[in-house]
């Protein structure tokens, strides 16, 4: 965890920061963005404590270290590669440094020998044996391959540079990275490799970034397989979401798609395979049965509130009972007595008071009358993040989805294109036909 206190700062008649209070949560992938000269490299010395503020101070946990991504391209162009990276923990390096210089003398005093056993101890427990070998790793990760590990820096071109400076904040796996703008100067196959990290990465990561900050990626399936009774309805299932799709699942399978749901949804185990979903994502699942909320009788108002955070009141409640027209007198007709269409309407109700940024809505359409299709259409239509939804009414499906993904017994078929080209396309068709000879 890092904080930021009280921080102000000025250059001459310029602030640039005042009584700025922040604190950053470990886990989280935070972008910081503004306009040019905003002062955005600044806070990030600030956090980092290359620069101190006029006013207030940063803590940071106790233990917890703190790296940064150089943007200074010549500052180790002395320095050998992998040297360049292992100087990411500050720390380790200098203990290594003293031992080597150490080990070199040729008068070996009784006081080096026991400074020396004062080093062996903490450079063990820094890892520091595996300290080459963990720069290798990054760097071939990052495509610098292994006859640049022994060069020196300024025998690199600007690109390689880059990669090498990223794999050495990424060096030792800090708790804090601080990234400004790190995808400058990067190619695609680097840039795609950082998401992908910072996707994974555990620990706390603020980026400055014009663009994807933190990666695009919102969910990530991989070889997801399922048999249920015999039948094999999932088999080594993979895509990946970005932000802002609108997925529709097709085939002819309705289990299938409702076991990759309530996988997804973490409600049931897979065979093989996993998935993951972003660290800044929370999603909330429409599932197709969902009688088993309604067990206790209870007037809407009292049953929403359930789901409500405790503050709430029955104001609260009719607001997002009025977006699924229940509004007046409705609000207080019990759960026994509600038709299947109002469950519906129910549940859609709960799933926009959790104000996810991930929806997950398999059949909602089922049941719901077309004045109701026509409210939950335009919601989700308006709807600013991910959808992820099943549905037999094609009207609907048409007006919502950026992308559908077909589920076969052989495989996907996933295409980036509205339902209806999708439906229309004749390369789709011939694909779905090559897969279904596949299963014969
Ligand atoms: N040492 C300094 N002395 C005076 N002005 C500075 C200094 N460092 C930065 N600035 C100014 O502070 C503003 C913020 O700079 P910076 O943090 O680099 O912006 P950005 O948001 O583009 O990263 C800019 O107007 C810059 O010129
Ligand atoms: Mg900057």
């Amino acid at each position: 965890m890092i904080c930021a206190n009280n921080i102000a700062l000025a250059y001459g008649k310029q602030v640039l920061f005042k009584d700025v209070n922040i604190m950053f949560k470990p886990g989280n992938c935070y972008g910081l963005i503004g306009a040019n000269g905003a002062g955005k490299s600044t806070f990030l010395k600030i956090l980092a404590k290359e620069i101190e503020p006029d006013a207030g101070d940063i803590s940071v946990g106790p233990k917890e270290r703190i790296a940064v991504l150089r943007q200074d391209h010549f500052a180790f162009d002395t320095h050998r590669v992998l040297d360049t990276v292992i100087m990411g923990h500050e720390k380790l390096y200098s203990i290594m440094a003293e031992r080597e210089a150490l080990y070199a003398k040729p008068d070996f005093s009784n006081e080096d020998g026991l400074r020396s056993g004062e080093l062996e101890i903490e450079f063990e427990e820094m890892n520091g044996y595996d300290a080459e070998s963990e720069a290798a790793v990054l760097l071939k990760n990052l495509g610098i391959s292994e006859n640049l590990h022994g060069r020196k820096m300024k025998e690199l071109e600007g690109g390689e540079k880059v990669r090498v400076l990223l794999a050495q904040a990424l060096f030792g796996n800090p708790d804090v990275l601080l990234l400004d703008e790190p995808t400058n100067n990067l190619d695609i196959l680097s840039i795609a490799w950082l998401e992908d990290f910072l996707f994974r990465f555990k620990n706390t990561v603020i980026v400055v970034s014009q663009e994807r900050p933190c990666g695009n990626i919102i969910l990530e399936v991989e070889g997801l397989s399922k048999t249920i009774d015999g039948e094999k309805l999932l088999d080594n299932v993979s895509f990946t979401v970005n932000k802002k799709d609108k997925i529709a699942f097709m085939g002819n399978n309705s289990l299938a798609k409702t076991t990759l749901f309530q996988i997804i949804a973490g409600e049931m185990e897979p065979d093989n395979g996993s998935y993951r979903w972003g660290t800044t994502i929370s999603h909330s699942y429409f599932p197709k049965e969902h009688q088993g909320y309604f067990n206790r009788n209870l007037n809407l108002i009292e049953w929403l509130l359930q789901f409500a955070p405790p503050k709430e009141g029955e104001s609260f409640a009719r607001t997002f009972l009025g977006r699924m027209l229940f509004s007046g007198e409705d609000a207080l007709k019990t759960t026994d007595v509600l038709s299947g269409g109002e469950k519906v309407r129910c549940m859609l109700s709960r799933m926009m008071l959790a104000q996810s940024n991930a929806l997950i809505l398999d059949e909602p359409t089922n049941h719901l009358d077309l004045e109701s299709i026509t409210a939950l259409n335009n919601s989700l239509i308006d709807f600013p993040e991910v959808v992820l939804f099943t549905s037999h009414d094609h009207e609907f499906v048409n007006t919502v989805v950026n992308r559908v993904i077909e589920l076969t017994p052989t495989g996907i078929i996933d295409r980036l294109m509205t339902f209806e080209a999708y439906v229309e396309s004749a390369e789709v068709a011939k694909t779905r036909e090559l897969l279904v000879k596949k299963a014969a």
